[in-house]
């Protein structure tokens, strides 16, 4: 990018707060809120996939995935560019970043696309066009941590405030993109009606190639074993660190302050043991309950 461009993201960052607004009831950034109709009328075609998750799931983890099963492993053309940049974001509209439906337009396919909507969210085009869904969800307890990192890190979201007022507010659903529980119920429920491969994070830390080979056989590859070893070591969370078109170090530390958190932070299940309270993790596992009563979900929060 031209050095005066950025000079003037830069200043222009130093006096932004990212300001929230509503659709139906869920928090966004403003900047999604104004282009509503745009993205909600957004054209999907027959043969996208999308990468649908709540934030800091393991969407990143996923799209490094897919993108290297439809190359067959090919590991030169999939750090081609990175990661944000291969998989349009259609719910991000973040100046001066064209939308991510208008950059998905342009795209050839087969495109992959992601998304954190909720599913009553996604433009219904998706469903016109029978697209192929992988949703990837990952134990709230783990997210809420990870949530509460990035929005330290990320300058182009709200300030999290202190852990103990962000694990409130994420418990109340009023992140971004909204309730953690709306979201992995609402796949859960439509998973049978739709082409939904539902994916576990916690799954695929346990056993990345068995996960990996699911998701090829989802998406009609069948690939061999050597490719999916190849697939596996070049998607580990040492290799996705080390990886300038995975680790977010293309984007400037004024957006991404990757010295208050890194992007690949810890890639752990588990890690929410060393946040909660013990007073914290009572009320959370009484709302978990409730909330989750009668949803046939399971995560497991430690391996
Ligand atoms: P942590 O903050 O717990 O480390 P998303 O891409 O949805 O924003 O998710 C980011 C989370 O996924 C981060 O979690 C990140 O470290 C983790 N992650 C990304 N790539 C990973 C990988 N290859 N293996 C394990 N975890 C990974």
């Amino acid at each position: 990018m031209d050095p005066e461009v950025l000079k003037k993201i830069e200043e222009d960052m130093k006096n932004f707060t990212c300001k929230m607004g509503e659709i139906q009831g869920v928090p966004f950034p403003e900047t999604t809120c104004e282009i509503w109709d745009k993205i909600y009328n957004f054209q999907a075609r027959e043969d996208d996939i999308l990468i649908a998750t709540f934030p800091k799931a393991g969407t990143t983890w996923m799209q490094e995935i897919v993108d290297l099963i439809l190359l067959n492993g090919d590991v030169e053309r999939s750090m081609r560019a990175p990661s944000f940049m291969k998989v349009p974001f259609i719910d991000l509209n973040a100046k001066p970043r064209i939308p991510g439906v208008e950059a998905a337009n342009t795209m050839e396919s087969p495109r992959l696309i992601k998304t954190h909507f909720q599913i009553q969210l996604v433009p219904p085009s998706f469903w016109e066009k029978n697209v192929k869904v992988v949703y990837v969800a990952r134990n709230a307890k783990d997210c809420v941590v990870s949530y509460y990192h990035f929005q330290r890190m990320n300058k182009a979201l709200p300030d999290p405030g202190t852990w103990n007022e962000y694990f409130s507010m994420f418990l109340a659903g009023k992140n971004p993109w909204g309730s953690w529980f709306d979201n992995v119920i609402g796949w859960w429920k439509a998973k049978d009606k739709h082409q939904i491969l539902y994916v576990f994070y916690e799954d695929m830390i346990e056993d990345p190639k068995r996960e990996i080979r699911k998701i090829s056989k989802f998406l009609g590859k069948d690939l061999t074993e050597e490719v999916l070893d190849t697939i596996q070591l070049h998607t580990s969370f040492d290799a996705m660190k080390e990886n300038p078109m995975t680790n977010f170090s293309t984007v400037p530390s004024f957006v991404f302050d990757q010295s208050v958190s890194a992007f690949l932070r810890k890639g752990k299940v588990g890690d929410w043991k060393n946040h909660f309270t013990v007073a914290q993790n009572i009320v959370f596992d009484e709302e978990y309950k409730r909330k989750m009563e009668g949803s046939g979900l399971n995560f497991r929060t430690e391996l």
